[in-house]
């Protein structure tokens, strides 16, 4: 507390980042991480579910990772041109991602969907874009509207794009539509067809409730964004390389025209990319669309993300099933849990990242999730962090490939003690 204190004397609010503020009882301070556990100032070691909001697919401080990140550091830090780590994580992005025939690369989600967004304008001629309720594409004005809006927002809104930030500027270029809300869908493309360059979304709505899409709801959006001139665009900076190596493309069988990718695929350096069809994506080959960056494609996040993909990619397979295995294995011993003391409780997602919300029935969209106690979350998240488990405050917990039985064993003892 006093670290935050004295930090906040000198750093906007005390945190990097405005989702830390909501931590509790008080944003922490750490001082490293090994596997699956971080340690914080105060010597406490927590078993990690927040990692790092996603990043650390591979645990904390992986030797692959940290081991390639010594010998670049050893060359170069950066050169603003060409290096060979540049084509060597091109061509393994090009070999994993469905959609993905060229890719660039940023330094995070937030600039890379702009990227997309830009593109998709560029290749239709169109201004607009249509994005879901709850859905989070980071946090630049054209995007950061509707997001986790309360009721009375969303009555007085009337429809229209909810803004989220002060100093935002507003303008018509969103149309916003309800996740697993076909009827909106083609209602705005009836309506705006001929102005939408593109939909976008997260293929599962991770940002809130990570809420699964309907049964056909992707091949749906595949289907309306064909016939309507527009490109389909999968937001993957959460589930890519998580939910399965080729993300929720493969997880899904349904190939967007374009994908952007950050967190998991640099497993914990700043790295964010997007693969998109050849024939949109030369737009940007040919300069037409401008994409730059000094730090894009810097040879310390490639060769975090080389260190990263290639050991995902060794053991797919396995590595994609177990991840999955003790992710529905913490959820089920969570849900027993709290089941047990007469807590009503719902957790959704899949396999390695998931939701877990006090509510009786699973949401289907943002607003469902209305109807869930978060003071209740919040105590139980503290409850789990007097017993050595650290959670993100939203709900949302991930996997890492270096979580194993015994350490869900060890969670799962943790978490009957905190529900106690
Ligand atoms: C789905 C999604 N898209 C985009 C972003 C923005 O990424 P970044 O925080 O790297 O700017 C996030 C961040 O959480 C995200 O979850």
């Amino acid at each position: 507390m006093a670290r935050h204190a004295r930090s906040a004397r000198t750093l906007a609010g005390g945190v990097s980042s405005a989702v830390r503020r909501s931590a509790r009882p008080y944003p922490l301070f750490f001082t490293s991480g090994a596997g699956p556990r971080v340690d914080d100032v105060d010597g406490n070691s927590y078993i990690d579910y927040g990692l790092a909001w996603g990043p650390l697919i591979l645990g904390h401080s992986h030797p692959a990772i940290t081991s390639a990140l010594h010998r670049q550091l050893d060359r170069e830090l950066t050169f603003g041109a060409q290096h060979d780590l540049e084509y060597a994580v091109s061509e393994l992005l090009v070999g994993i991602v469905p959609c993905g025939d060229l890719v660039t690369f940023a330094s995070s989600g937030t600039e890379i969907v702009q990227v997309a967004l830009r593109l998709a304008r560029a290749v239709t001629g169109r201004s607009r874009f249509l994005k879901f309720e709850g859905h989070y594409h980071g946090w630049d004005d054209s995007v950061l509207v509707s997001y986790h809006p309360s009721a009375a927002e969303i009555g007085a809104a009337e429809g229209a794009p909810i803004p989220v930030a002060a100093g935002q500027r507003r303008h018509d270029s969103v149309i916003v539509a309800e996740w697993n809300d076909r009827t909106a869908v083609e209602r705005a493309i009836a309506t705006h067809g001929s102005e939408i360059s593109a939909i976008i979304c997260e293929p599962i709505l991770c940002n809130s409730g990570c809420i699964p899409p309907d049964p056909g709801f992707l091949e749906f959006l595949r289907e309306i964004t064909l016939q309507a001139g527009a490109l389909l665009i999968f937001d993957e900076v959460i589930t890519g390389f998580r939910l399965k190596l080729d993300g929720a493309q493969g997880f899904y069988d349904v190939t967007p025209d374009l994908a952007t990718y950050a967190k998991a695929i640099g497993g914990g350096v700043a790295l964010s990319a997007l693969a998109g069809r050849r024939d949109f994506m030369h737009w940007i080959a040919n300069g037409r669309v401008v994409h730059a960056g000094t730090l894009n494609g810097n040879p310390l996040a490639l060769a975090g993300a080389k260190a990263t993909l290639e050991h995902l990619s060794k053991d797919a397979a396995a590595i994609y099933t177990n991840l999955h295995r003790l992710g529905d294995r913490l959820r089920e011993g969570l849900e027993q849990a709290l089941s047990a003391h007469g807590y009503p409780v719902v957790t959704s997602g899949a396999g390695p990242v998931f939701q877990v919300s006090f509510m009786d029935c699973p949401a289907r969209c943002y607003r469902d999730l209305l109807r869930a106690d978060t003071p209740l979350y919040n105590d139980f998240a503290m409850a789990l962090l007097d017993e050595g488990v650290l959670v993100l405050p939203d709900g949302r917990w991930y996997v890492s490939t270096v979580h194993t039985d015994e350490v869900i064993d060890e969670t799962l003892a943790a978490i009957h003690r905190a529900v106690a």
